[in-house]
């Protein structure tokens, strides 16, 4: 029988007036919200800290978001009492009544859609058509874990006459998830969901600059009905409280999403048998990507040159899937560079409010600064073929393409996480596709081509966990097209697939001879 297709939730339209109204409307209220406190959650109450953190609006440094409650070393050692002290209840819940808790998560979120998209937008400086996207994600992550713990929790049966096994599933016990800015709902959303409706007490630590939109979160998640101590919002210094929640003996699992030198750290810091520990931790780390798109000779190049632009520059380049190679092969090469420098031209680059903003700022000054300096390397590496002006007060940099790129620069090996984008020449498509492969990472990639035998061979041979033909690299749906990678892009499986939950599982097997 067909499977039925998972329903994703639809994206805003925000060509309905209706739509647009609501947005502004939303901006107004949230506007009247800003600079207000958010604390951690400590089993079910808001604890006052000593340290506190600023989070601003990229695109405008001066106004203050929210300011965060910033966990201690103490609270965090409640937080994991509180727990170990929940865990035995919350395991012995019903699969279909932690999924009905991400389900109500889920209803939530599709009420409050209009004003969590401009909780992104102020926050990280996000546009809002991609802000939206995003919380569709979101959405979708609660819906579709929800069914996964469910078809799960049926578990196997592998009965023979006079003996029964049965395969079942049980949760790992406390899981720490570490999230990023860069998806700071949706990302947040897809890895704290998935441990706690497999059974885990989870505490949520994101990335400080996005704390505020995962406080919204942590609200949902509790007006969803997740009980104290199940649920825990532990907002920190990453090297001081994060690194003491990593090591501690207690915690079961981490899920990380974020740079590869923090994934590294992890992974090794989670690796030490600590004290009193009767288990190894379990890690999956979603890292970085140098991600490439391939132009053949037989590229339709309009489409490619939108899809370049699309996965180079949105969210000013700062998605782990993002474009940061193009490799285009000789015969094409300049008509595609040509075009490519012309249409990044007509991008709006500005305050991320703006709807005519297609790029807007980047999340603040010490990534503003770190692309800078490789823009300053790429102009001794290699020929600048664009450099857009970046617009005044927030953290604002313009589009950058460089041409003539070697495949070993600087610039065409290491994660930028900005606007920047190396075109490299090949001489044809196997050397081209022997320069996409020729990084650490292996995220996404791309292909424009209408040659059977090379959509074949990049099919089999290009290594990435999620490879694009004839579209963007960026955007990756639920279930639709399950995202991550291998190499240094990560370990782990796909988030919004078939075997992610597992990873927050144990299964075990009970024979009886009967
Ligand atoms: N899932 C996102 C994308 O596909 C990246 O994290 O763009």
């Amino acid at each position: 029988a067909a499977k039925r297709a998972f329903p994703n939730v639809a994206d805003t339209d925000y060509a309905d007036k209706n739509k647009r109204e609501k947005a502004q409307e939303a901006f107004r209220i949230v506007r009247g919200q800003l600079g207000k406190t958010y604390l951690p959650l400590v089993n079910g109450k808001y604890e006052n800290t000593s340290e506190s953190f600023d989070s601003v609006n990229p695109s405008n440094p001066k106004e203050i978001v929210g300011k965060i409650g910033l966990l201690s070393v103490e609270q965090a050692e409640q937080a994991l009492k509180a727990a170990k002290a929940a865990f035995p209840q919350w395991r012995k819940k019903s699969a279909k009544e932690r999924a009905d808790i991400l389900r109500k998560a889920g209803d939530l979120m599709e009420q409050r859609r209009a004003e969590l998209c401009a909780w992104i937008v102020l926050e990280v400086g996000k546009p809002l058509p991609e802000a939206d996207g995003e919380v569709s994600e979101a959405i979708d992550f609660c819906r579709y874990n929800a069914n996964e713990i469910e078809r799960l929790d049926k578990g196997y049966n592998y009965d023979l006459a006079g003996e029964t096994n049965r395969y079942i599933y049980q949760p790992l016990g406390i899981a720490l998830v570490i999230s990023p800015w860069n998806f700071p709902f949706a990302i947040a959303t897809g890895m704290t969901v998935a441990a706690l409706v497999a059974g885990n007490c989870t505490l949520l630590k994101p990335a400080e600059v996005s704390s505020v939109i995962a406080a919204k979160l942590a609200e949902i998640l509790v007006d969803a009905g997740m009980p104290p101590g199940v649920f825990q919002f532990v907002p920190g210094r990453g090297s001081i409280v994060g690194e003491y929640m990593v090591k501690h003996p207690d915690v079961n699992m981490i899920a990380f999403t974020g740079s590869q030198e923090v994934g590294c750290r992890i992974y090794a810091n989670a690796a030490i048998l600590q004290p009193g520990q009767k288990h190894l931790k379990r890690v999956i780390a979603e890292m970085g990507g140098k991600n490439a798109i391939i132009i053949d000779e037989s590229a339709d190049l309009d489409q490619a040159v939108a899809g370049v632009v699309h996965s180079a520059f949105g969210y000013s380049g700062q998605k782990c899937s993002a474009c940061s190679r193009v490799i285009a092969v000789d015969s094409v090469y300049d008509t595609f560079v040509n075009r490519l420098v012309e249409v990044t031209r007509s991008l709006n680059v500005g305050n991320a409010e703006d709807p005519s903003t297609k790029v807007g700022p980047v999340v603040d000054s010490k990534a503003r600064d770190r692309i800078r300096e490789y823009i300053a390397k790429g102009k001794e590496e290699a020929k600048l073929a664009l450099e857009m002006p970046s617009s005044e007060g927030g953290y604002f940099i313009g589009p950058v393409i460089f041409s003539e790129v070697s495949p070993t620069a600087t610039i065409a090996q290491e994660e930028i996480f900005g606007p920047v984008l190396a075109c490299i020449r090949a001489k044809d498509f196997p050397e081209a596709l022997q320069i996409a492969n020729g990084t650490n990472f292996a995220l996404t990639g791309g292909l424009y081509s209408r040659t059977p035998s090379h959509i074949e061979q990049a099919t089999a041979e290009f290594e990435v966990g999620n490879l694009y033909i004839n579209r963007g690299i960026t955007g990756a749906i639920v279930s639709r097209q399950p995202f991550g990678g291998f190499k240094l892009s990560g370990v782990g499986s796909k988030a919004g697939g078939p075997d992610y939950l597992l990873q927050f599982l144990e299964p075990r097997v009970v024979t009886e001879n009967i």
